[in-house]
């Protein structure tokens, strides 16, 4: 299948005892990686099975991100730019505290913003589905992944979108055949909330989840999920809305859940399986994904036992 996060890039993951902010720290570790939503997509469904290719911006004068991609066996089709390449850099102290700092993608004067959708179309030809992951870099119009989606369905083939609230505001009019953000973007588009915790709670938790994906649902997604970390997920079709309950795992690290559940929800789709089973594999996925260390990363020896865990659909 195709992914498309066009805003690509390196995490620089630096281990050190302690970050102080305005002194100079040394480091114990540092190591370079891919990053990028879209990226830990692409690694989710490489442990499945399912082949792919990633469409992303990638600059045209340092190979690093490439080389990075192929030595992890990603199948990238580079949009190139002028710029530097995007950086994100990830600070892990010795008492378990993260600090993220995302760079800003390259300026639209930097590359042909024109290029991506053709790119995209190009690599459709003999996709099964499209997976668009990710925020976009500065200048690309926030329709950019709306019009992913209307170019799928030109090509016959399915589009399923996890981005930003306001990229995917604009998605939801060309009918995306699946979005899943979680509960505080979901609540961040329809009522304009900012805050955005790790992992929501709240007695109403469940009735947020279930009010807003009936609402995406209305406003133009044909399956409309809204995640709620280790809660579960509320998804909404033409045929109902149902409340699914997430597994008991042991959690190593919940960053990029939602990616692993973005590509087992995918993978199941195309696998033939009906929305509430493809959405209950996704989160048995992204169970599995939550015990591995690394984003997008998983045992998948571990999503039957996930799966087996998940309790029953809820019908509301
Ligand atoms: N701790 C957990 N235990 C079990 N399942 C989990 C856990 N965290 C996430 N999941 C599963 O993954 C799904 C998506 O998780 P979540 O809501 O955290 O996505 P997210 O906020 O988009 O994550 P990220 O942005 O870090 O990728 C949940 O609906 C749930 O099914
Ligand atoms: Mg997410």
């Amino acid at each position: 299948m195709l992914v498309v996060t066009p805003n690509t890039c390196i995490d620089v993951t630096t281990w050190l005892a302690t970050l102080v902010p305005g002194t100079v720290s040394r480091s114990s570790r540092t190591v370079s990686t891919a990053g990028g939503k879209g990226v830990n997509v692409c690694r989710t469904l490489r442990t499945l099975g399912r082949t792919h290719r990633l469409v992303g911006l990638a600059p045209r004068e340092d190979a690093r991100l490439e080389q990075l991609l192929a030595a992890e066996g990603c199948a990238f089709v580079p949009v190139h730019h002028d710029g530097q390449g995007r950086l994100a850099m990830i600070f892990l102290e010795d008492a378990g505290r993260v600090t993220v700092v995302n760079g800003r993608g390259p300026e639209p004067e930097q590359w042909d913003t024109s290029a991506l959708l053709p790119t995209v179309r190009a690599e459709l030809a003999g996709a099964p589905a499209v997976a668009c992951s990710g925020s976009l870099p500065p200048g690309l119009a926030p329709d950019t992944y709306g019009r992913v989606v209307e170019a799928a369905h030109a090509a016959g083939v399915e589009a399923y979108v996890d981005a930003a609230p306001a990229v995917l505001e604009a998605t939801l009019p060309f009918g995306p055949d699946l979005v899943s953000p979680n509960v505080g973007e979901a609540e961040a588009l329809l009522h304009g909330r900012t805050d955005e915790n790790v992992e929501e709670s709240g007695e109403d938790l469940l009735d947020r989840c279930l009010e807003a994906s009936r609402e995406l649902h209305a406003r133009g997604a044909r399956r409309a999920v809204v995640t709620a970390g280790s809660h579960g997920a509320a998804l909404t079709t033409a045929e109902g809305t149902w409340w699914l309950g997430a597994a008991r795992v042991p959690v190593a690290n919940p960053i990029g859940a939602g990616d692993s559940f973005l590509a087992g929800t995918s993978d199941a789709l195309l696998a033939g399986a009906p929305d509430v089973v493809a959405v209950r594999t996704g989160m048995a996925v992204a169970a599995a994904a939550v015990q591995h260390e690394t984003g997008g990363m998983l045992d998948p020896a571990l999503v039957a036992p996930a799966l087996a865990a998940l309790p029953d659909p809820v019908a509301r």
